[in-house]
């Protein structure tokens, strides 16, 4: 049988190392003994410690002494100290500079050993936060930022060379091309990454529900303000703040933010006390800003604050090539996922692909991969697992192109036509329906119809 942990033990008595050894080794635990400071820190080792139980009173190095350098081997090692009885408070200031926990002498054995499970426990939980969080940096890490592609090759050069600094980024690219997983990765490839990724749904909300949000709120500070609220700057404090489609924030809340950037402080909504974080700001946005910088709907002097690296990601129609890999990697993720052996897509259905246009870019293709191993039946997805618009060529209105050998049903491919003309634009309009009813020349109440009856899947229209 494993053992239920390794302690060692640093005191310079004798019998408490016979009583504890007998004690712990008959428990289940292995440990191992070191009769004074000096020798603790020589054998310690923060891979095969679990809890470190310590003397406060040694000749030589005091206990105090050796649990500050025992932090600084290891900030998370887990030390218990034993204290004479009576001198509970030199076991306070241990406490003070990051000791777990106390025990006196003489003490009972049951109270000894819950405090060391305890302190077992916690470190098992921490070994497995690491551990989880290891996990995430892989999953976000540039090893998931699939692309071979000179346009992709060049986008990780920048992200590479910007990550470890402090400079604030703008992610430019249209929906789906990987905005927010590119502002994971930097966010984890930087020093910051066990600090928080905070992001910001610019928006999806309304201006002062936003500025609450992003600053936070004394207890009062407007109806509803019911306690202090910390906001996600605050949160993000040492991090990373990611601010999803920038753009759409306001122009009054443009500012305030524009003076945080400035000045690296702000004061929460109704707040009189200056707040001081460290965070790095990102930025994505899917619109030309310059642009809204043209119409005033945008601050030039924020846009330039923003602009300091800025990051364009491709459209999946400028770099095809990287689709045979995109299918390789989605078809891995969801085959796991779904418990389903699929190998491969079939050469036709390549063709396909690449005929394509990507309005939705790479999360469209994801989409589809998913859908085509869900559907697949053999190990190999064929077009029958596409859906009817791909196989009709239908790039964008006046891209339409019918080949023979396809359904020549009028009403399934009219109605397949029509589902793409709508998603067209409702795209471009980011899923308001009545600006795209516009763009479609119909009613708005006309186009909701033709959506529920055509059964067009709008679910990412607006991501
Ligand atoms: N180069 C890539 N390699 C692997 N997966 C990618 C890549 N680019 C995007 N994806 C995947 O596509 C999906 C969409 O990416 P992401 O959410 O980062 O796009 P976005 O640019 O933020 O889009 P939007 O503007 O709509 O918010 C995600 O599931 C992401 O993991
Ligand atoms: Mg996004």
């Amino acid at each position: 049988m494993s053992s239920k942990g390794v302690i060692h033990v640093i005191d310079d008595e004798p019998v408490i190392h016979d009583v504890l050894n007998q004690l712990l080794t008959s428990e289940g635990y292995e440990v191992e003994s070191s009769s004074s400071g000096e020798e603790g820190l020589e054998k310690f080792s923060p891979q095969s410690t679990d809890v470190v139980l310590l003397d406060l009173l040694m000749p030589g190095m005091d206990g105090i002494e050796v649990l500050r350098r025992l932090r600084k081997i290891d900030p998370a090692a887990a030390v218990i100290i034993i204290t004479a009885y009576g001198s509970v408070e030199s076991a306070i200031d241990a406490m003070k500079i990051g000791a777990l926990d106390y025990i006196q002498k003489p003490f009972k054995h049951d109270d000894l050993l819950l405090t060391i499970e305890r302190a077992v426990e916690r470190r098992r939980l921490q070994a497995e936060n690491l551990r989880l969080k290891d996990e995430l940096k892989q999953k976000f890490s540039f090893a998931n930022i699939i692309g071979k592609s000179q346009a992709m090759k060049a986008v990780f050069e920048l992200i590479r060379a910007a990550a470890p600094t402090r400079s604030t980024i703008l992610l430019q690219g249209e929906s789906g091309t990987g905005k927010e997983l590119a502002a994971r990765a930097i966010h984890m490839s930087s020093p910051r990454a066990d600090a928080p990724f905070v992001t910001v749904n610019s928006g999806s909300l309304p201006p002062d529900l936003l500025e609450s949000h992003l600053f936070g709120h004394v207890k009062g500070a407007f109806t509803g303000a019911v306690a202090l609220k910390k906001g996600l700057f605050e949160a993000a404090d040492r991090g990373t703040i990611f601010f999803d489609e920038v753009s759409s924030i306001g122009l009054e809340t443009q500012a305030k933010l524009l003076r945080v950037m400035q000045e690296r402080e702000f004061m929460r909504l109704g707040g009189t006390e200056t707040i001081r974080v460290d965070v790095r700001i990102i930025a994505a946005t899917n619109t030309d800003i310059e642009e809204m910088i043209a119409q005033k709907t945008f601050r030039k002097d924020l846009f330039y604050r923003l602009n300091v690296i800025k990051i364009e990601l491709p459209p999946l129609r400028q770099r095809k090539d990287d689709i045979p890999l995109l299918v390789k990697h989605f078809i891995e993720i969801y085959g796991r996922e779904n418990r389903k052996e699929v190998e491969g897509v079939s050469e036709d259905v390549y063709e396909i692909l690449d005929a394509y246009d990507w309005p939705g870019n790479v999360r469209e293709l994801e989409n589809l991969v998913e859908r085509g191993v869900v559907f697949s039946r053999s190990k190999i997805i064929t077009r029958d697992s596409l859906p009817p618009f791909l196989l009709t060529k239908a790039t964008a209105p006046g891209g339409w192109v019918l080949s023979p050998e396809e359904s020549l049903d009028l009403r399934e491919q009219t109605q397949a036509f029509q589902r793409q003309i709508i998603l067209t634009a409702l795209k471009k309009t980011k899923g308001v329906q009545k600006q795209a009813a516009k763009l479609l020349g119909v009613k708005p109440t006309t186009l909701n119809e033709m959506i529920k009856r055509l059964q067009v899947d709008t679910e990412d229209v607006s991501a």
